[in-house]
C-alpha cells in the first residue's frame, strides 16, 4: 500500500542511487512544490544540493527574507540568494501588455538563472518540482534518445517562457512527478516542511508584477505590497486562510477622488480578489463577512499612502480569471 512515509524512503533511496557524488541545482520559488522538493533532496543528498532563489522584486512583503531565514538559518539548506530586483523592474519598465510583461519576466528569469548556474556550477542535475498533472499536459521536457532520461528544456515556475539555452542542459530529477498536489502537501508535512509553506495559497511566478495593471514601478509595488499584507493579515486573523483558494490585492492604474479629514484626495483604488476554488480552473468569489470587508477596507485606506478606495471583485471564473492580468 502507498503511504507517504514509504514514498519518502523510496524517493530518498532513488535520488541517492542516481546522483551518487554529483551536484544538484534547484530553482526555489518558495511555493509548496519546490520547497517540498528542497526538503526531500536535502534529506537525500545534503550539501550536494544547491538551491537558487532569484529575487525578482515581485514577491510579497517580507517573503524573500522569511524564505531565506527558514531555509538557511532554521533548516541549514544551502540556498543562494540572487538579488535581481533592479534587472527585473528595469526590464519591464513602461510595459503595458500583460502577455508582454510575462514574457519579459520569463526571459529575464532564464537569463539570470543561466548566469548564476554557471557561476555556481557546474551541476550535473536540475531538480524540478514537476507534479503528475504537469507531466500529463506539458512538453517541458525532452527525452534524451540515447539514455532515455528526461532533459530539462524549461523552468517549471515559468511555463510561458521559451526554453533553456542549448548549452545549458541538465539531467532532470523529478521525484514528485507521480504525485498530485494533496500528496505533495502530505510529503512536505512528513518531512517537516512548516505549515506556512505546506498550506501556502498559490502565487503566480511573475508575482505582484501582474497584479499591478499596466506599467509597474517601485511606487506602485510598495503600495501593493502594503495593501496585500493587510489582506493576508486580516484573512489569517479571521481564520479563513485555509478555506480560501486565494486572497490578494490588485492595484488599478487609475485614480479617483476621495476625502480624508478635510483634505480632498486623488489616489489609486485597490481591488480585493478573494476566491474559493477546487483547482484554480474555475472559481467563485468568496462570500466573506461584510464586517471583514470593512476591516480590510478601513485598514488599507488608513494605512496605505496612495490608496483612497477599496472595491470587491464579484466576478467568478469563468468568465473572469482569478488574476487580473
Ligand atoms: P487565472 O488568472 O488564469 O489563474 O484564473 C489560475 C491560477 O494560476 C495562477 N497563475 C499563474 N501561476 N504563473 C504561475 O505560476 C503565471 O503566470 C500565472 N498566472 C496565473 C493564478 O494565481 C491562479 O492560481
Amino acid at each position: 500500500t502507498w503511504t507517504t512515509e514509504a514514498f519518502v524512503d523510496e524517493a530518498v533511496r532513488e535520488v541517492r542511487a542516481r546522483v551518487g557524488d554529483k551536484r544538484v541545482l534547484l530553482a526555489l520559488s518558495g511555493g509548496v512544490d519546490s520547497s517540498t522538493l528542497a526538503f526531500l533532496l536535502h534529506r537525500a543528498i545534503g550539501s550536494q544540493l544547491t538551491c537558487m532563489f532569484i529575487d525578482q522584486g515581485f514577491m510579497r512583503k517580507g517573503e524573500p527574507e522569511r524564505l531565506m531565514k527558514l531555509f538557511k538559518d532554521q533548516f541549514h539548506i544551502s540556498v543562494e540568494y540572487v538579488m535581481a530586483r533592479e534587472r527585473f523592474i528595469g526590464a519591464i519598465a513602461g510595459v503595458d501588455d500583460p502577455e508582454q510583461k510575462r514574457k519579459i519576466i520569463g526571459h529575464e528569469f532564464i537569463r539570470v538563472f543561466e548566469e548564476e548556474s554557471k557561476r555556481l556550477g557546474p551541476f550535473d542535475y536540475l531538480a524540478q518540482g514537476t507534479l503528475y498533472p504537469d507531466v500529463i499536459e506539458s512538453a517541458d521536457t525532452n527525452v534524451d534518445p540515447k539514455t532515455g532520461e528526461r532533459v530539462a528544456v524549461k523552468i517549471k515556475s515559468h511555463h510561458n517562457v521559451g526554453g533553456l539555452p542549448k548549452d545549458l542542459q541538465f539531467k532532470l530529477i523529478e521525484p514528485l512527478r507521480k504525485l498530485f498536489k494533496d500528496e505533495v502537501r502530505n510529503v512536505g508535512r512528513s518531512i517537516d516542511l512548516p505549515e506556512e509553506i505546506v498550506n501556502r495559497q498559490p502565487f503566480p511566478g511573475p508575482g505582484l508584477a501582474i497584479r499591478i495593471l499596466g506599467p509597474v514601478d517601485d511606487e506602485k509595488l510598495n503600495i501593493l505590497r502594503d495593501a496585500d499584507l493587510i489582506v493576508r493579515q486580516e484573512i489569517n486573523k479571521a481564520g479563513l486562510y485555509n478555506d480560501i483558494w486565494q486572497a490578494f490585492a490588485v492595484l488599478l492604474p487609475v485614480r479617483s477622488v476621495g476625502v480624508m479629514g478635510d483634505q480632498r484626495t486623488y489616489a489609486y483604488p485597490i481591488v480585493l480578489r478573494i476566491v474559493s476554488s477546487e483547482d484554480g480552473m474555475t472559481a467563485d468569489w468568496a462570500r466573506i463577512p461584510y464586517d471583514l470587508m470593512e476591516i480590510i477596507s478601513n485598514r488599507i485606506v488608513n494605512e496605505v499612502d496612495g490608496v483612497n478606495r477599496v472595491v470587491y471583485d464579484i466576478t467568478s471564473k469563468p468568465p473572469g480569471t482569478i488574476e487580473w492580468e
